[in-house]
């Protein structure tokens, strides 16, 4: 089981994504189950800062509906960082996570917590990584297609905000495990942030 964590815009879910196909492993993404949880709170109309109402939602989810065009983008982003730092969320969630890495053959999942919390016992762990200013240039030049999109100063900004609220809660902080291997990605592109991780896996996998 490979447990990919990092903060955001550090290209872990690429990275997880390819390692998954590389590999042929199911993948989750488990940012994308505090988005959705977020989303479904909102769809209701209520606040996000109701911490019962967060988990009802949560312990609802359907994965096999999840719209994720609804569920990308920085504002999603934000919201789910307010709901996961929410203990009983969290556990709402954990059990589905916990199902998918048990899965006979093995999985890749990514977030926060997933090597430190989720699956402690991972074969390889992953903590990947870069300057928040190298996350938000590539978040950057992402968004400069799109209308309306933002200055760098405010991606620079909401990247620094959704780092401290993810490091600074108390249940399941963004922490790399003791065991991890930190790939800091600042001075990398895709293909070899992808090179290093697949040597990194296979090296775990046969030493384990
Ligand atoms: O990886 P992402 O940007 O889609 O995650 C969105 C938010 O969800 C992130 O800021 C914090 C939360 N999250 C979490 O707390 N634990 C995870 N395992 C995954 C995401």
């Amino acid at each position: 089981m490979l447990a990919i964590d990092g903060p955001a815009a550090s290209g872990k879910g690429t990275l997880a994504r390819r390692l998954a196909a590389h590999f042929g492993l199911p993948h989750l993404d488990t940012g994308l189950l505090y988005r959705a949880t977020a989303r479904a709170l909102l769809d209701a109309g209520q606040p996000l800062d109701n911490a019962l109402a967060a988990a009802a939602a949560a312990g609802e989810l359907d994965p096999a509906r999840f719209d994720e065009e609804r569920l990308r983008g920085a504002e999603m982003g934000e919201a789910a960082s307010v709901v996961a730092a929410f203990p009983q969320v969290r556990q709402a969630l954990a059990a589905m996570q916990r199902r998918f890495a048990g899965q006979p053959g093995g999985a890749v999942l990514d977030g926060r917590d997933i090597g430190t919390v989720i699956c402690p016992d991972a074969t390889v762990k992953l903590f990947v990584t870069a300057s928040p200013e190298i996350r938000a240039a590539r978040r950057h030049r992402e968004l400069a297609q799109k209308p309306d999109a933002p200055d760098f100063g405010t991606v620079l900004a909401d990247i620094r905000r959704r780092d401290a609220r993810d490091s600074g809660r108390a249940d399941a902080p963004l922490l790399a495990a003791p065991d991890a291997v930190i790939l800091d990605t600042s001075s990398l592109d895709i293909e070899e942030a992808f090179a290093q991780a697949a040597r990194l896996v296979m090296d775990r996998i046969t030493t384990a």
